[in-house]
């Protein structure tokens, strides 16, 4: 036994608990050591096999033209080449599309977005492919591109019909409402800017097998994608994948481009072939986050209680699909963040544009709706003269049936409400309404400087909206030795679900976490696995592994139980000992006994998540399991004079119920809450007029550096147990961090305001750049200047 295992003993003891876990404790990363050593294998690091070739992809410099004819010849003649393969040489399907199958793997006969694939280069070295891929002469005819959401709308270009919510009556009760507006909003789009980019490394096996090593967030989903490209069934193809450096979203899809070309030149070939994007490609080739427009009206009353609301957002699609259509659908249904809207009336457009196509990113259209609102709430305050934060109150979801406020436009009924509690708690030790005082007293004596401070808070529903998708499975081998492996289908991409998952399987098995081991995700393990997405992937992947450890511990406990002849309910297994009758034995030696009894000791586990139905038609049900919640405070200051801006202060509380690793799960906030604040702040995507993507490199695109984190950030969580049975009572903490620094936003809104005495709506749109800032700024004041 360890000393922290012991202290914990102790701890337990004197809580009254008496109970020994693994759960609940800030266990550090089990990576966490090689990621600082260096030593963390990801795609890039595997040793490569001997006669492994390095491939890159030939790209459009066409928003939308037919391609009349592309020339080789310069391409072949390069240094260094080996083969060049098109859409006529894939041996299957030409798509690598997740839902509508509308994504080419190389562009046939037609180009959607300047960056899309036409073909792909296999040459002896990375730098040898990449050279060539820029020498095919492509005769384009050019036409007519459409660039932006608004453009789409105009022109009711759509990858997918328009979806709709709507609950009560919206025009009555905005008609009657005392007080309305009308307005519009814009908010960008986002890079996921995971440090590793796309990579793809594919190796041919015997027998037409092709095994692909592949940084993706989705296994299961790159191999049949591989297989259909291929000709193959699924079991020809292996997907592996033991961490990412990061996905976000930008691989829950996107990943496939990337594994489907390397395995198609690879089989061609009957060579690995490894395709690894640099940084700039993967910019130009990948979908981001959706970026959004919105139009709005909006009925209210004097207390600022919201009676009527109408918003029309469309976002940009890019050339496909993707995820757009569940993205959008998650968009609608958190328009109302934590807020009770009576009657309300949500369309949803997904414009199809001559971009990039866009995909999830953390929140996955989640922040796009629930932003919307915020702004609303944010004008209705200034109007009224009240602080923000009052209107926000007035309008919360209802705590309990009495008030009849607690069902969502969606038809979910809102049973785990803690936003009253969880607001109430953040608001007193953020020390908001002095802070408040002291920003007005700062303001009033300084004309350049501007201060401003918001609370925003959070409702995210978590289970992917898509029913069928919630369930996960595992293996667990207990090995001779007591040591213990599992595999899962979840995926590694930093955020701590391998620690996670065997947290969950140690203390099931009642043995020290350093006993557990968890290896890579990979489809001949654990199959027909979803993504690891819309933050489920401990909640899922964590049951299921622990159904797959319950299994061994039983047998276990049986054979124990039989071996010294007491009852299987007395035996009980604790840091790493097995207690049965008065007798402690070592879990090792239990095991051991065990085996050579012939008790099975591995056993695979399996979860679906129960009660969730959904009518995509209607857009009612219950789509969500629970609820996540948070609140977050910022206080900024603003140079209205240049735009430039500092977070001086910013407080978080989250709400991720008994939560299975605290350090990881405060870890999650920090990294989404900043990762946020980029978003709505300096990360701008910039297209020029002939549709390139001109920001698509760090010199040109502002990721938040440490240096952008502000000193004082408090970051805590909201002591809470989940209401509905997730793994150990705790709550998905992946993404609803995201929504934090919406408070960011609104704080540096609120600064401007000042400059027009706190009564004129500022413009601002997100990304809040120094240029827009500035731009608000510039409009609020000749705005209260005349008025
Ligand atoms: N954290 C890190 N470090 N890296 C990532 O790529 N992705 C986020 C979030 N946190 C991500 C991350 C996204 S988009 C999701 S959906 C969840 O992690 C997925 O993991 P989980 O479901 O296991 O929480
Ligand atoms: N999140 C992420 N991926 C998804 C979702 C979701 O809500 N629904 C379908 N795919
Ligand atoms: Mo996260 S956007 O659901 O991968």
């Amino acid at each position: 036994m360890n000393t922290q295992t012991e202290s914990f003993l102790q701890q337990g003891a004197e809580t009254g608990t008496g109970s020994w876990t693994e759960v609940g404790l800030p266990r550090p990363h089990e990576s966490a050591v090689l990621h600082v050593l260096g030593e963390a294998t990801y795609t890039d690091d595997i040793p490569e096999l001997q006669g492994t070739l390095h491939a890159a992809l030939g790209l459009s410099q066409r928003a939308h033209a037919r391609i009349r004819g592309i020339g080789f010849d310069a391409v072949r003649a390069s240094p260094g080449v080996v083969a060049v393969y098109a859409a006529a040489d894939i041996p299957g399907v030409n798509d690598c599309g997740p839902i509508i199958h509308d994504d080419p793997i190389f562009a046939d006969g037609l180009v959607q977005y300047v960056g899309q694939p036409m073909f792909i280069v296999v040459a002896d070295t990375h730098d040898n492919a990449r050279r060539a891929a820029r020498m095919a002469t492509i005769d384009y005819e050019d036409l007519p591109a459409i660039l932006t959401p608004q453009a789409a709308k105009q022109a009711q270009s759509f990858v997918l019909p328009p979806m709709r919510l709507a609950r009560g009556r919206f025009k009555d009760a905005f008609d009657a409402a005392p007080r309305k507006f009308k307005g519009e909003l814009y908010v960008g789009g986002q890079e996921q800017f995971y440090l590793e980019g796309q990579i793809s490394y594919a190796v041919p096996k015997e027998g037409q097998g092709m095994h692909v090593f592949c940084s993706t967030q989705h296994p299961s989903e790159m191999q049949h994608v591989v297989a259909h490209a291929l000709g193959l069934h699924s079991h020809n193809v292996v997907v592996e994948c033991r961490r990412m450096g990061g996905g976000f979203g930008g691989k829950e899809s996107q990943s496939a481009l990337w594994a489907a070309a390397a395995s198609i030149a690879a089989a061609r070939l009957k060579r690995p072939v490894k395709l690894r994007a640099d940084r700039d490609d993967d910019m130009l080739v990948t979908g981001k986050r959706h970026c959004f427009h919105y139009e709005y009206e909006i009925g209210y009353d004097d207390t600022g209680r919201i009676l009527a609301a109408r918003v029309e957002m469309v976002s940009r699609a890019g050339y496909s699909a993707d995820l757009s259509g569940p993205v959008a659908t998650r968009a609608v249904c958190h328009f109302d963040n934590a807020y009770y809207l009576s009657d309300v009336d949500i369309m949803a457009m997904c414009g199809k544009t001559n971009t990039q196509s866009n995909t999830a990113f953390r929140g996955f259209g989640g922040p796009q709706g629930a932003i919307a609102i915020e702004y609303v709430l944010d004008n209705i305050a200034r109007d009224l003269g009240t602080d923000a934060l009052d209107v926000r109150k007035a309008n919360f979801y209802g705590r309990d049936d009495a008030e009849g406020r607690n069902v969502t436009p969606y038809g979910q009924k809102v049973e785990d409400n803690v936003i009253h509690e969880l607001v109430a708690e953040l608001e007193a030790s953020s020390e908001y309404r002095r802070r408040r005082a002291q920003v007005q007293a700062y303001n009033a004596a300084s004309p350049v400087l501007k201060k401003g401070l918001a609370l925003t808070p959070v409702k995210f529903g978590i289970a992917f909206n898509v029913s069928h998708l919630n369930q996960a499975g595992a293996l667990v081998h207990v090995y001779v030795d007591g040591s213990v492996l599992v595999n899962h289908g979840g995926t590694e991409m930093g955020q701590g679900i391998n620690t996670k998952v065997a947290q969950v399987v140690a203390h099931e098995l009642g043995v020290d976490l350093s006993a557990v081991r968890v290896t890579a995700t990979d489809t001949s393990k654990v199959a027909n696995t979803s993504a690891t997405a819309a933050s489920t992937g401990a909640d899922l992947n964590g049951k299921a592994a622990q159904d797959a450890a319950r299994k061994v511990r039983d047998r276990l406990a049986a054979f124990v139980a039989q071996r010294h002849d007491v009852p299987v309910s007395s035996v009980t297994f604790a840091g790493g000992m097995v207690h049965a009758g008065g007798q402690t034995l070592e879990f090792p030696k239990v095991v051991q006994e065990a085996y050579l009894a012939r008790a099975q000791l591995w056993s695979d586990g399996f979860y679906a998540t129960p009660g969730l139905h959904w009518d995509a038609k209607t857009m009612t049900g219950h789509p969500f399991f629970y609820y996540a919640y948070g609140a977050a405070v910022s206080e900024v200051v603003v140079d209205t004079l240049t735009g430039e801006w500092k977070l001086l202060r910013a407080d978080a509380l989250y709400d991720a119920g008994n939560s299975l690793n605290p350090a990881i799960d405060i870890g999650q906030v920090e990294g989404g809450f900043i990762q946020g604040m980029g978003w709505l702040t300096t990360e701008e995507l910039w297209w020029n007029k002939q549709g390139k993507l001109m920001t698509h490199a760090p010199s040109t695109y502002k990721i938040p550096g440490v240096s952008d984190c502000p000193q004082d950030f408090r970051v805590r969580l909201f002591k809470n147990s989940n209401a509905s049975d997730s793994i150990h009572r705790s709550k998905a903490v992946g993404e609803p961090p995201l929504l934090l620094p919406f408070s960011v936003f609104f704080a540096i809104r609120d600064a401007i305001a000042a400059v027009g005495g706190n009564r004129v709506d500022p413009p601002l749109q997100a990304p809040a750049t120094s240029e827009a800032i500035l731009d608000a700024v510039d409009a609020v004041r000749s705005r209260a200047a005349g008025a």
